[in-house]
């Protein structure tokens, strides 16, 4: 064990850039040129554009003209929802409803919020069972109820905090007699699941560059040519009109060759991974008993690189400040606003209650990840949620209000240590 190098293991967020990827952004970088201009710079730009994009749909199962590049997963699943909602509603005002699970990323929760506020859309937030599980007879019988009033469904390929798999095939068969558009974020599904657009059934599909080995900032929403979507970017009518701005050729490229050589070693990662995820998730509940794992157990319905635990009067901000003391680094999951850490709707949804959900972290795995990894984080471990443990509930968001400038309203939170 080398107790000198940082630890990683927040692969969720985001995972280092593979070198093969670095050299193709560099190259291109080199290159220059706009895929846009008819000289000789701007066609080898287009050819890169090109190429990359037959690369992309060969390693998600999709058609070239089906890719349409984004800058990353957030924008996707924008254009996803809002392109959707609008481009299904012209031809049929009553198609107001949106119909999303309840453990959705934000980046598509809060288009459909937005939608609702802005455009006229009507929410509809699908349950899921104590594992994140979208519950799929919920969904038939909104369906049999309100199929003529519905413009799309988006249900995620894989929870980003959790890792539970949803059980798309049985959405998209529910979708299907209604002729309903189903839309699934493959943000964290596609380096760890066989993902295959065209065999998934799937209208459409997200996909980020930056969680498989590619640069932050690039990635693609996969879509059926015929599917109604109503741009979201007006400009220069740049990726079939639906998707207008310069198309960025260098991370195109990179992205493309990040996902190929994802793609091709995924089998053997996954395996290698749930094994080192399995060995994590035993560590902590050898160590830390009370400690909960969230999601379903290591098995199919789970991200092979993904641990979630939650611990008992611990507050998950103290625990990733006191683990990234110790040269950890983790995430818990949910979202931090103005300075107060906020209980992951993720959890909440899961029926998790409010202040176990507080004590939340998120262990993931990634390409680079080994044994050394897992047995660091189990070494602090303990002493770090004894220490967080003493601090309680209340001391984290007197200590984010303390880093953000405002005045502590609690107890001071321990100082972070190394020692721990
Ligand atoms: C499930 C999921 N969807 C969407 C996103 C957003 O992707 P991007 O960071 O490329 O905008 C993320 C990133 O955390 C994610 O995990």
């Amino acid at each position: 064990m080398n107790p000198d190098r940082t630890v990683y293991l927040d692969h969720a967020a985001t995972t280092p850039v593979s070198p093969r990827a670095v050299d193709a952004l560099l190259a291109e970088l080199r290159r220059g040129g706009n895929p846009s201009s008819l000289h000789g710079a701007g066609r080898a730009a287009r050819r890169t554009v090109e190429e990359s994009r037959e690369s992309v749909a060969a390693s998600l199962g999709a058609r070239p003209s089906e890719v349409v590049f984004t800058a990353g997963g957030t924008e996707a699943d924008n254009l996803a929802v809002k392109g959707l909602f609008w481009g299904r509603r012209t031809a049929h005002p009553e198609r107001r409803r949106i119909l999303v699970s309840a453990v959705e990323h934000h980046a598509v929760l809060d288009p459909a919020f937005w939608m609702a506020e802005h455009a006229g859309a009507e929410i509809v937030l699908l349950a899921v069972d104590g594992e994140g599980r979208l519950d799929v007879a919920a969904l038939e019988s909104e369906l049999a109820a309100h199929a003529d009033e519905t413009a799309l469904i988006s249900v995620m390929w894989a929870n980003n905090e959790i890792g539970t798999v949803q059980p798309l095939d049985a959405v998209v068969r529910a979708a299907r007699p209604y002729g309903i558009p189903v839309h699934s974020d493959a943000v964290q599904a596609v380096a760890q699941l066989g993902v295959d657009f065209a065999a998934s059934g799937l209208d459409a599909m997200t996909v980020s560059g930056h969680k498989l080995g590619a640069p932050m900032g690039v990635g693609a929403l996969v879509a059926t040519r015929g599917l109604p979507l109503t741009p979201v970017l007006h400009g220069g009518g740049q990726e079939r009109s639906v998707r207008s701005g310069t198309v960025d050729a260098p991370a195109v490229r990179a992205f493309a060759v990040a996902l190929a050589e994802t793609v091709a070693a995924r089998e053997a990662t996954a395996v290698r991974l749930a094994g080192l995820r399995d060995d994590l998730v035993a560590g902590v509940r050898r160590l830390v008993p009370d400690a909960v794992l969230r999601g379903p157990e290591p098995s199919s319905d789970r991200l092979p690189a993904n641990a979630h635990f939650t611990f008992p009067g611990c507050e998950g901000d103290s625990l990733l400040y006191l683990l990234d003391s110790a040269g950890v680094q983790v995430s818990t999951g949910s979202a931090c606003q103005a300075g107060v850490p906020q209980p992951s709707h993720v959890l909440l949804a899961a029926g998790v209650p409010e202040d176990d959900a507080r004590g939340a972290l998120r262990f993931s795995l990634g390409a680079t990840s080994v044994a050394d990894d897992v047995a660091r984080l189990l070494d602090v471990l303990p002493g770090v949620v004894d220490r967080a443990r003493s601090a309680g509930l209340a001391s984290a968001p007197a200590r984010l209000g303390e880093r953000n400038g405002e005045r502590s309203a609690g107890p001071a939170h321990p100082a972070p240590s190394g020692a721990a």
